[in-house]
């Protein structure tokens, strides 16, 4: 009998029915807005790149970049990601271009921050430069800061470490031209370039390190286009690699650009490891 009344009891009204799906999706975008706002832009995911090169010994290298300073990112979160490199104790460091967000507009400690930077540890500390560190009045100013940070700026210019390895910096690929020309070649290359499409107007390269992609910065299927820079529209995120045999690896970044938010698309720290051939 209790089965047949259960059977019986009617729907109910459209209207409710209405209501409840719309406090549903209301609900569902909610948790989803605070999640893509405050929990995944302080998410740092590690993640580890490992290849073999003619060097003596290995090498453990820490790849980060885009911090955009200004955009959700400040003291705080340099002060966590400082710490966080330095519990990987690496012997290198690699800063992929995009300091601050805005440099002209940015209103906090602009000293505070470089010398939380320069609390990385590692024996080589070297840098590119990102779009935005031409934009936003950054141009002129952007060597003396990251010198203050502790790097040491490759700007279509080149560095060989002890252990042998070779090390190219571009030049940014937006506002300024990078010439790799005489750098590349034979021998094991390591290329830093901020946007990681240069990739397809150099040969040469055994491994290019860059970032602005931000992953995606929103990796939804109809929005990621809307988040992807010009200088990012074949590399988005990962590894790649090209048909001349070389190893692509894009780093997510830090920070945001446009708006302070991340979603699928978590900020990124890459240790890579090279190992000398035997
Ligand atoms: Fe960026």
């Amino acid at each position: 009998m209790a089965g047949k009344r259960e059977r019986k009891r009617r729907r109910p009204p459209l209207l409710l029915r209405l209501l409840r799906g719309i406090l549903a999706l209301a609900l569902l975008g909610g948790a989803l807005a605070f999640y893509a706002f405050k929990i995944e832009p302080r998410w740092i995911q590690t993640t580890e790149l490992e290849v073999t090169a003619p060097i003596e010994g290995s090498l453990r290298i820490v790849a980060f970049g885009d911090t955009h300073i200004g955009m959700g990112k400040d003291q705080a979160e340099m002060g966590d990601l400082v710490g966080r490199i330095n519990a990987i104790e690496p012997d290198a460091v690699f800063f992929l271009g995009d300091l601050f967000d805005n440099y002209a507009a940015y209103t906090g400690d602009v000293e505070a921050n470089l010398a939380i930077l320069a609390g990385i540890e590692a024996e080589y500390k070297y840098a590119v430069r990102g779009n935005h560190d031409v934009g936003g009045g950054a141009e002129f100013v952007y060597p003396e800061l990251i010198a203050q940070a502790g790097f040491t700026l490759l700007e279509n210019t080149d560095a060989r470490l002890p252990c042998g390895l070779h090390i190219i910096g571009a030049a940014d690929y937006i506002y300024h031209t990078p010439n790799l020309e005489g750098l590349t070649g034979e021998g094991f290359d390591l290329l830093l370039a901020h946007e990681p499409d240069l990739a397809d107007a150099v040969s040469g390269v055994e491994l290019q390190l860059s970032g602005h992609s931000h992953g995606g910065q929103v990796y939804l299927p109809f929005l990621v286009q809307e988040f992807l820079p010009g200088g990012a529209q074949n590399y988005i995120r990962g590894r790649y690699e090209k048909a001349d045999g070389g190893i692509v690896y894009v780093n997510r970044g830090i920070g945001m650009s446009m708006l302070p938010v991340r979603l699928f698309s978590r900020p990124e720290i890459t240790i890579l490891t090279i190992h000398g051939e035997e």
